[in-house]
């Protein structure tokens, strides 16, 4: 019989060996920079990894300081984050930068205290800066690391699970460790159909042992995703097309788009995109349909059928939030990626 501290000490030397040879070469295990780790950790929430390697360079590349992220214009931030979703990510990112100037002398704080008390940091960022930037022995449980360690102690409840994570970082190579279990949730122990005879701590794992790999505990708190239908406009005038940014808070914040919204109940197509033309409704046709896209956000499916527009007139636009932009400059501009799929749909390179 094993015990339970032989356990823990059999996993993790077989998990850092196996890190050790395995590991993916990315860009962010060879900085030295914690700002740079903490930019691809937030990256990483949500998204997969290589999604986030062309962004988390070209971010660094631009703002290679929290200096620079601090000081950096809020369209640029959100125009290098365009894509890559959970917008929110982005502008607590430069909070985050702004409050860390101020109150922490430009440097992250060495503390999980003060990193989860700064914006967009929760217990999975503070506990993946800890280990792996100060080499302090947090745990850091993305849904991965979750995963892993349910399976190999067969857990069933949110409290052993985080009792658990806890003893089972390991002093020494903490950072490198959290790495490791993440690695091998993402390539090894995939959540439908995981690849056990390449684990590296399958002889230690409680849910092979009981057939009950798939027994998982259930996600936290997520619902499942809403069907919306979001009507689009495209409206045309020489070259330009109609932009509008987004309010400053809730969803997609301060992201500029293509005019529409979401479809209520029982409304029509033309009649939703009507209502949320703010306006200028009576003066815009809705004239064809461009194609439909489908694009999933935070918790919606939304279908979205893009209208070619026409104007009778001018159109009375008369504030900030309202913007001809040239189609030439819409590469560089911070665009939601709903806008800039339905965008593709009509312009023709
Ligand atoms: N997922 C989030 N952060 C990660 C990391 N540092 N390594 C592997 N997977 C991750």
């Amino acid at each position: 019989m094993q015990s339970a501290h032989d356990k823990q000490r059999r996993i993790r030397r077989a998990l850092l060996r196996w890190y050790d040879r395995r590991r993916r070469d990315l860009p962010w295990r060879r900085a030295r920079n914690p700002y740079a780790i903490w930019i691809a950790e937030t990256m990483l929430q949500q998204t997969q990894v290589k999604t986030v390697v062309p962004y988390y360079l070209r971010f660094l590349e631009a703002f290679p300081t929290i200096e620079a992220l601090a000081k950096a214009r809020r369209d640029k931030v959100l125009a290098l984050w365009s894509g890559l979703g959970y917008y929110r990510r982005a502008l607590n990112l430069q909070s985050a930068a702004k409050k860390i100037i101020r109150d922490h002398g430009g440097k992250l704080p060495r503390d999980w205290r003060a990193l989860r008390a700064l914006p967009g940091i929760g217990d999975y960022t503070a506990g993946a800066l800890m280990s792996i930037v100060f080499r302090r022995r947090y745990p850091a449980l993305d849904g991965n690391a979750r995963r892993v360690i349910t399976r190999l102690f067969s857990l069933a409840t949110e409290h052993e699970l985080r009792r658990i994570a806890a003893e089972l970082v390991p002093p020494s190579h903490p950072g490198e460790f959290n790495q490791a279990l993440m690695e091998l949730g993402s390539t090894v122990c995939l959540p439908r159909n995981p690849l056990c005879p390449k684990c590296p701590v399958a002889a230690c794992c409680a849910a092979r042992k009981s057939g009950m790999v798939h027994r998982l505990l259930p996600s936290r708190g997520k619902s499942p995703a809403r069907k919306i239908d979001w009507p689009l406009a495209v409206i045309q005038k020489n070259g330009r097309i109609l932009l509008r940014r987004r309010p400053d808070s809730g969803i997609l914040a301060g992201l500029w788009e293509l005019p529409g919204g979401e479809k209520r109940n029982g409304e029509s197509l033309k009649a939703a995109l009507r209502r949320h033309l703010d306006g200028l409704g009576a003066r815009v046709m809705a004239e064809s349909v461009a194609g439909v896209i489908r694009h999933s956000i935070t918790n919606r499916n939304i279908r979205a059928p893009v209208y070619r527009c026409r104007r009778r007139g001018k159109l009375p636009i008369a504030n900030r939030q309202w913007r001809w932009l040239a189609l030439s400059a819409l590469e560089r501009y911070p665009l939601s990626a709903m806008s800039r799929k339905a965008l593709k749909l009509v312009i023709r390179p």
